[in-house]
């Protein structure tokens, strides 16, 4: 029986999330604009994510009375990929500002396309808090598929991919390497090239968030 790749992957269809995705495609977006279109795609992300949460009961005490009220829960962990990952994080922090912060620093091998590992830092509550991996770009799925990995390593149970564009071949390797994981885009694209660029794509994205190119 076919697999449906596809399966694990949530494209999260929104108006808003479609004009700023044409924003972030145009080769002629400055950084600053860029920067701040990829924070409103990423407030949008989080509020789908954070849908899905788990809620504990708790008493609050209004200024007039002993009511019911809903706490998270477990604690969030958003891990930026660096560098481009790091874009997402102040979108995700408006929606859910009491989160904690790991980083996992990942560059592509420019010719293998295999991630190296230069940076590692991630709290010590991984295994009970409900972590939520950030990386614009999913394109061959070697960069996420290693964090992923990391993340279990170090004790992650619940673990989520926020992505802006997916590859299907990335989509691919990560529901073969982690079939558990959820992943949650906000585009779908077609292929990609032959330098493992994706197509149509928005160019290279650390570049184009830090002004780098
Ligand atoms: C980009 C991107 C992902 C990775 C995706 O980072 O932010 O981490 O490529 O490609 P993959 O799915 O084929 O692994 P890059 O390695 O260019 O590093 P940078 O963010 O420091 O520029
Ligand atoms: N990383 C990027 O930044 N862009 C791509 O298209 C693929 C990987």
């Amino acid at each position: 029986m076919k697999k449906d790749i596809y399966k694990n992957f949530k494209l999260i269809d929104h108006p808003l999330i479609k004009k700023d995705i044409t924003i972030l495609r145009d080769k002629n977006t400055n950084t600053e604009i860029f920067r701040s279109a990829v924070s409103r795609i990423s407030n949008i992300l989080a509020v789908e994510i954070s849908k899905n949460f788990s809620l504990s009961g708790t008493k609050v005490q209004t200024p007039l009375e002993r009511t019911n009220g809903f706490e998270l829960k477990q604690e969030i962990i958003l891990v930026p990929v660096l560098r481009a990952g790091l874009g997402m994080v102040d979108g995700f922090l408006q929606i859910i500002p009491d989160a904690s912060l790991g980083h996992i620093g990942l560059e592509r091998d420019e010719k293998t396309l295999r991630p190296n590992e230069y940076y590692l830092k991630t709290p010590g509550n991984l295994n009970r808090a409900e972590v939520i991996l950030l990386d614009p770009m999913l394109a061959t799925g070697g960069s996420a598929s290693a964090a992923i990995s990391f993340l279990k390593k170090r004790g992650a149970k619940k673990v989520v991919f926020a992505c802006l564009l997916a590859a299907p071949d990335g989509i691919k390797k990560l529901f073969k390497d982690h079939p558990g994981i959820k992943i949650f885009g906000a585009a779908l694209d077609r292929q990609l090239n032959k330098k493992g660029y994706i197509l149509p794509g928005l160019g290279d994205a650390g570049d184009r968030t830090f002004g780098t190119i």
